[in-house]
C-alpha cells in the first residue's frame, strides 16, 4: 500500500474512514482534479476540488490511474443524464444516492421542485456534514447502512402506493457488499418503491471479486470487491417487479483497446465487465 495515499487522512482526528468508505476518495479525486484529463467527459463539479482541499489528503496515486478517472466521470455523465431523464418525466420526485461518499448530484439535478437524499454510513456523513452541508430545504442528508434490511422505512422512503415514483442511485457501491445484501437490497427496492421507480447502479463482472488488490486505485485502500454480476437475471431475480429498462457501457470511449475488451468481455460472459444498469419496478 502506498502510505502516502492515506496517511494524512488516518493521522487526523477529524477524518477517520475504514477501508471501504476510504474509497470516496477515488471518484471525489477524479471530480476534482480530472476535467483537465477528460475534457469531453467533463463532471464540472463545483464541490469536490474545495472539499479536497479541506482534507489535505495526497491524491496523486489515484490521478494515476487515469483508466479509473476517466470512468468515473464517464459514469457521472452517464447518472446525470439518467437522472435527469426521470425528473423531467417526475418533476416532483425524491431522488436518494445511497453509499453518496462525497457526491453532489443536486448541484446538477435540482429542477426547484424535486427532492433530494443524501446517505451514506455514519462516518462517511460526519465528514459529509463538516464538507458538504445540505443546500436546501428539498435537500437532505441521512444515515444508510445498506447491509442492514430494513433501510427503505428507516430512510422515510414514498411507500408503494405513493404515485409520485423515486429515482435510486448506488454509484460505486454495490461491488463492496455481499451478494445476499445486494440481493436483499434489490428485493426492498422492488418490493417498496412506487411504481415507475427506477434505481440506477453500477456493476463489476464476478470475475472482479476478491481482485481488489489488483486494481491500480482501489488496492491503496484495503477495500474488496465481494460482489459482482455472473448473469444479467442477477439484477432482476430478487423481485417480480424489477425489470431492467436500460444498460450503459462506461469504458468504451477510453480508447479503441477498452472499447475491444469491454465489448468482447460482454459478449463471452454475457455480462459487462464493468457497466451501469437502469432497473424499474412494475405495477
Ligand atoms: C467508491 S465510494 C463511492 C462514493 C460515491 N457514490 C461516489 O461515487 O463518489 C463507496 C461508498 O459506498 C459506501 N458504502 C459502502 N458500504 C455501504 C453500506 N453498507 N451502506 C451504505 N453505504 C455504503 C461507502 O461508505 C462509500 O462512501
Amino acid at each position: 500500500m502506498d502510505q502516502r495515499v492515506l496517511a494524512p487522512l488516518r493521522e487526523r482526528s477529524s477524518v477517520k474512514l475504514d477501508d471501504v468508505p476510504s474509497t470516496l476518495l477515488i471518484p471525489l479525486a477524479a471530480r476534482a482534479f480530472g476535467d483537465a484529463m477528460f475534457p469531453t467527459f467533463a463532471a464540472g463539479d463545483a464541490y469536490a476540488a474545495p472539499a479536497l482541499r479541506k482534507m489535505d489528503v495526497d491524491v496523486s496515486p489515484f490521478l494515476r490511474d487515469k483508466p479509473s478517472v476517466f470512468g468515473v466521470l464517464s459514469r457521472t455523465q452517464v447518472f446525470k443524464q439518467l437522472a435527469s431523464d426521470f425528473f423531467e418525466r417526475h418533476p416532483y420526485a425524491i431522488g436518494a444516492n445511497l453509499g453518496c461518499g462525497l457526491t453532489h448530484y443536486f448541484q446538477w439535478l435540482d429542477n426547484h421542485t424535486n427532492h433530494w437524499l443524501d446517505a451514506d454510513v455514519a462516518q462517511v456523513m460526519r465528514l459529509r456534514k463538516r464538507l458538504l452541508p445540505a443546500s436546501n430545504k428539498r435537500h437532505l442528508n441521512a444515515l444508510v447502512d445498506l447491509s442492514q434490511p430494513g433501510w427503505w422505512q428507516r430512510l422515510g422512503l414514498p411507500e408503494r402506493r405513493s404515485e409520485v415514483p423515486v429515482l435510486l442511485m448506488c454509484e460505486g457501491v454495490l461491488m463492496y457488499l455481499e451478494a445476499h445484501e445486494v440481493d436483499h437490497v434489490l428485493h426492498e427496492f422492488g418490493q417498496n418503491a412506487p411504481a415507475g421507480s427506477e434505481m440506477l447502479f453500477d456493476t463489476l463482472s464476478w470475475l472482479a471479486i476478491g481482485c481488489a488488490s489488483m486494481h491500480p486505485s482501489v488496492c491503496h485502500t484495503h477495500a474488496e470487491f465481494k460482489w459482482g454480476s455472473k448473469h444479467m437475471r442477477d439484477f432482476t431475480a430478487p423481485h417480480p417487479r424489477l425489470a431492467l429498462r436500460s444498460e450503459h457501457s462506461i469504458m468504451d470511449d477510453y480508447d479503441f483497446s477498452m472499447a475491444l475488451a469491454s465489448s468482447s468481455f460482454r459478449a463471452l460472459w454475457g455480462v459487462p465487465l464493468y457497466g451501469l444498469m437502469r432497473l424499474s419496478v412494475g405495477d
